[in-house]
């Protein structure tokens, strides 16, 4: 491995004012960190609201958990440091993105507190926005839309989150929304209505 002083960083010459001076990119870029059960909802409400910023007009994207492991860390297992090095790779992809002036949504299990304080401090606590999506373990159970807690509980598939592995509930959430019961359109109004756009 190369040795750290050896890398020397190379400063671009582009501001951050001139990049959000360009049509599309006039917001402050951030990252709406999603986090929450199996089933909760991250993926279905991080498409949704994706849609409705790009009908805005505003430069976003989404880092989807199931859609990196096919790629950048089709590498990864379901490991505690496995899930934390997906984790540290996730916040690092999203801070370049957001660097490059996107509105980044992550959707992903994340059920750690330390992996996701060490995302919030790689991309910088002042553009992190922790999302709860708060649907009850009895509530994803009965959605189990990939057939996953069926899996887990006869035991083929083993620490699975919220099973047979720890889901580390956000002790201080930005912005907490309750999928149980809204429909997947309030629950991206609420988002919007909580951040400065
Ligand atoms: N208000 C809501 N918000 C989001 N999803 C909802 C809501 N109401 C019902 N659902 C349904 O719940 C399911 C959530 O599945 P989704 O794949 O989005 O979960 P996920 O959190 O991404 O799970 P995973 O961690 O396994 O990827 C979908 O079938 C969706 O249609
Ligand atoms: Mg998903």
């Amino acid at each position: 491995m190369t040795e750290k002083r050896e890398v020397v960083w190379h400063q671009g010459e582009v501001s951050s004012a001139e990049r959000q001076a360009l049509p599309g990119f006039r917001h402050q870029p951030f990252v709406f960190w999603f986090t929450g059960l199996s089933g909760a909802g991250k993926s279905t409400i991080a498409f949704a609201l994706e849609r409705q910023l790009i009908s805005m007009g505003i430069a976003c994207c989404v880092l989807d958990g199931d859609n990196i492991r096919h790629g950048l860390n089709r590498d990864l297992g379901f490991s505690p440091l496995d899930r934390k090095e997906n984790i540290r790779r996730v916040a690092e992809v999203a801070r370049l993105m957001m660097h490059a002036g996107l509105i980044v949504i992550t959707s992903f299990i994340s059920p750690f507190r330390d992996d996701r304080s060490m995302a919030r401090s790689i991309i910088g606590t002042e553009h992190f926005r922790e999302v709860y999506l708060n649907a009850s373990l009895d509530v994803c159970e009965r959605r189990d839309i990939k057939g996953l807690y069926r899996k887990a509980r006869s035991g083929e598939i083993p620490g699975f989150t919220g099973i047979s592995s720890p889901y580390e509930l956000p002790e201080n959430p930005d912005i907490t929304i309750d999928t149980s019961f809204l429909t997947i359109d309030s629950c991206v109004k609420s988002l919007l209505s909580n951040v400065r756009l």
